[in-house]
């Protein structure tokens, strides 16, 4: 099967690369390299011996995206390209409209337009809004009370599959939400590698490790959690990369949706202990005001994914600890 990988450069784009092409499939990726790099093209070549035959086009470009779509065959499409920097979006939400949504029904025009029925969406648990730090199951209600432009972007993308669908019966859309990802390549070729300046946590306790940043600003130590500090799902890039293959091979007419996440909760601190454990070095790190927006606890009752695409996570914060670490002496 032919797959088009948009923001295919990109952490989890590169990572879900290897996977398909360890399974046979024939990937191609279209990137704008706003915030990936070229090279990774190389890593995964390393990686597969396959290099992806790449596309630099914006999803706002409609001449490129038309030119890539008349010509590429694609049977499946999965998009990971988008604007993701939470903050940002809040002092710049014209550009994440345009951009994540605009963008969005760019592609879709084209995959109609050139008879491509299959499509994989980069989605997020941030979807859900407040849910008082309950487990997350798919039938709960999204939309409410997401607290910046970034999760309203994913949420009304959502939307839009869902009204396109009723639209189109032979449209096979999989929404897949994604909680936390960290982690790296066990080759240490593939990591997170962003070029702007990273939100997450992790991308934040690399750069602290290697000196880049001072420390680490621990947002908040007053929530209602053992240790005070925020809980999140961190599931491993290379599971999630798996999900997607997973997911690839079951599509099915209409809508599905899916919680990709381990279905436990670690904490900041726990998450700066084990990768002290990991790298042998202290981090240092100190408490901070809460960071507006955060919520105490968000993570996934995946139990659905493992029901209906056989797919579970099978990698530990500590192997994404390792990972992380081994990628960063290898590309430090
Ligand atoms: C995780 C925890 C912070 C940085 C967002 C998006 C989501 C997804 C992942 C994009 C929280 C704490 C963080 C720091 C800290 N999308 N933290 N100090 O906010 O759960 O989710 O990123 O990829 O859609 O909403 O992820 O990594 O920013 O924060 O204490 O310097 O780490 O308070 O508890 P988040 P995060």
């Amino acid at each position: 099967m032919k797959v088009l990988l948009t923001g295919g450069t990109g952490y989890i784009g590169s990572h879900t690369a290897v996977e398909l092409l360890k399974q046979g499939y024939e990937v191609e990726i279209m990137d704008n390299l706003f915030n990936s790099k070229i090279e990774v093209l190389d890593k995964i070549e390393s990686i597969t011996g396959v290099k992806p035959k790449f596309y630099k086009v914006d999803l706002l470009d409609k001449e490129g995206m038309d030119e890539l779509f008349k010509n590429g065959g694609y049977e499946l499409v999965i998009h990971f390209a988008g604007l993701k920097a939470v903050a940002e979006s809040v002092e710049k939400p014209l550009k994440y409209y345009e951009n994540n949504v605009g963008g969005t029904i760019n592609l879709l025009e084209c995959m109609k337009k050139y008879g491509v029925k299959k499509l994989i969406f980069s989605s997020s648990a941030t979807v859900y809004g407040d849910q008082d730090g309950v487990k997350l199951t798919e039938d709960m209600q999204t939309g409410v009370g997401i607290t910046n432009p970034y999760g309203e972007t994913k949420h009304v993308i959502e939307e839009i599959l869902k009204d396109v669908a009723e639209a189109e019966p032979d449209f096979e859309a999989t929404i897949l939400r994604y909680f936390n990802p960290v982690g790296a390549h066990e080759s240490g070729l593939l990591g997170e590698d962003p070029n702007d300046i990273p939100n997450n946590l992790m991308p934040i306790v690399m750069k602290v490790s290697t000196g880049e940043i001072p420390v680490l600003n621990v947002y908040g130590s007053d929530y209602d959690t053992p240790d005070g500090t925020g809980m999140r799902d961190y599931i491993h890039v290379v599971d999630l990369a798996r999900g997607h293959v997973a997911a690839a091979s079951k599509m099915k007419s209409g809508i599905s949706i899916y919680n990709l996440g381990t279905g436990e909760a670690t904490s900041v601190l726990e998450m700066v202990a084990a990768f002290e454990k990991a790298s042998g070095e202290k981090l240092p790190y100190q408490f901070a005001p809460r960071r507006a927006g955060d919520l105490a606890k968000v993570f996934a009752d995946a139990s659905k994914a493992e029901r209906e695409l056989g797919w579970k996570t099978e990698l530990t914060i500590t192997d994404a600890m390792n990972d992380t670490i081994n990628y960063l002496r290898k590309n430090a």
